[in-house]
């Protein structure tokens, strides 16, 4: 199978073009996972999904960045990306391992700032994935990045990036160290909520008709989301 690379690149259309298949591909799998999830286990791992694809002037800022020679595999890397934001952190692995396990995907790099986190304080769970896009001319392997953590981890990223751009990375020493403070409450936040729910888990079911109608709501909520629909609105 042929692997995208810079002198195959004939048209920038068309590798935007295999980079949002590819996102596409990812989202159905994530929608899949999801509804089996709810539909077997009466639960619903994962709270909302978002995708993005790196616009021309970020990928050529990055380049500069890194200067031009740093290799465009490394930058073709995390054109498509996608983002998973899930209840607990237990959900991040069995989210993460259920994607790697498919036999079309390939893991080429896994980041866990979970287990590592950066010293700033965040922590997500990074995969690099290889998935094949099936084109006219035959099949293409194409890199999606894959973010998955928690609400309260996507809270705190989301804040960090804010202060970074506003401070342009050099916010003032103060304002660092209640970032690190506040993500260690963020772990703290996670670890509560996760035993709180083994707790409620582990209590008696309710009856079959509450379940039906719980499972109906779940499945409500994650169609009316569903990153699926978004993608091919676009
Ligand atoms: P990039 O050059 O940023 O792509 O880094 P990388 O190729 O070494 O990959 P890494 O897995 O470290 O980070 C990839 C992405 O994770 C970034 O583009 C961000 O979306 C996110 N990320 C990584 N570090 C941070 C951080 O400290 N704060 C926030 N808010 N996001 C981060
Ligand atoms: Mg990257």
């Amino acid at each position: 199978m042929e692997e995208i690379s810079e002198h195959r690149i004939d048209k920038w259309e068309t590798l935007m073009f295999t980079y949002e298949s590819a996102l596409k591909e990812i989202a159905t799998k994530i929608d899949i996972l999801n509804n089996e999830f709810i539909k077997i286990h009466n639960y619903n791992p994962i709270e909302h999904v978002t995708s993005r694809i790196k616009s021309s002037e970020s990928i050529v800022k990055k380049l500069k960045r890194h200067g031009l020679e740093v290799n465009m595999q490394n930058c073709l890397s995390d054109i498509a990306g996608i983002r998973i934001v899930c209840s607990f952190t237990s959900d991040i692995y069995r989210i993460a391992d259920r994607i790697s396990s498919q036999s079309d995907i390939q893991v080429l790099t896994v980041k866990n700032y979970i287990a590592n986190p950066k010293p700033n304080g965040y922590k997500s769970y990074h995969m690099v994935v290889s998935v094949p896009v099936y084109l006219s001319t035959g099949p293409v392997n194409v890199k999606v990045e894959i973010q998955i953590r928690t609400i309260a981890m996507d809270f705190w990223a989301s804040l960090e990036h804010k202060i970074r751009y506003k401070f342009e990375g050099k916010a003032p020493q103060h304002i660092n160290e209640e970032l690190k403070a506040c993500s260690d409450i963020v772990n703290m936040l996670d670890a509560k909520m996760l035993s709180l729910n083994e707790e409620v888990q582990a209590l008696p079911k309710v009856g079959v008709e509450e379940q039906h109608e719980e499972n109906v709501r779940m499945q409500k909520m994650w169609e009316e989301n569903k990153i699926v629909d978004k993608l091919q609105k676009k």
